[in-house]
């Protein structure tokens, strides 16, 4: 299929956790590799170290003018979020709070990560409150890793197989499906 320029949309992936040794960073490499090979996405993948904030809140002087940039070139947000105590990170949300007008009317899909069977499912109930409040427009469909420490190979870190790769292109497909009418 060929694709026109104006289909082409910009994917930013938030891996939500700062914690060294987490498992969330596998499933994010593995979104983003599916984002990318789909040839609808330019993608970019960051997590909340690489755009500390010093601050709470979204003043001018807790800005991080790299961070700012990348969600102004966002279309779509895709946010990966290991469950943490039934909830997702706080460092996700000390990022996200640093900014506001260029989250409004764009789409966000959610990736959760636990080391139970239910796929993070707590942690995307409940940023999508805050989301809202933000102005993005959650999607539907969500993406669950469950049994995170089996499902990634230690050494290399990717998954041991590819029963997640048609969940992750459903989502794909229907944020791109919400980009392109909210855009
Ligand atoms: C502080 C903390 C709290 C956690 N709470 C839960 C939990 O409520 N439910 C769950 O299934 N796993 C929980 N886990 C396990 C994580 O979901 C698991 O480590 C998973 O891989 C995602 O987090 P990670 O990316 O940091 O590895 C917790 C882990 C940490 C570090």
């Amino acid at each position: 299929m060929l694709l026109d320029y104006r289909d082409m949309k910009n994917l930013l992936i938030i891996e939500g956790s700062v914690r060294e040794k987490r498992r969330s960073i596998y499933a994010a490499k593995y979104i983003e590799k599916l984002a990318s090979k789909d040839g609808r996405y330019k993608v970019k993948l960051i997590c909340p170290e690489d755009y500390p904030s010093p601050h709470e809140g979204n003043d001018p002087d807790n800005k991080n003018p790299g961070y700012t940039k990348l969600t102004e070139w966002a279309d779509a947000f895709l946010l990966v979020l290991p469950e943490y105590n039934h909830s997702f990170a706080g460092s996700l949300k000390m990022l996200l709070d640093t900014e506001l007008s260029n989250y409004l009317h764009k789409p966000v899909a959610f990736a959760g990560v636990s080391v139970g069977g239910f796929g993070g499912v707590r942690a995307i109930e409940s940023i999508l409150s805050a989301v809202r409040q933000m102005g993005m427009v959650a999607l539907s469909i969500d993406i669950h890793f469950s049994n995170s420490y089996g499902f990634f190979d230690e050494q290399t870190g990717e998954p041991i197989d590819d029963s997640k790769q048609k969940e992750v292109g459903q989502a794909l497909d229907e944020l791109h499906w919400m980009a392109e009418r909210l855009g």
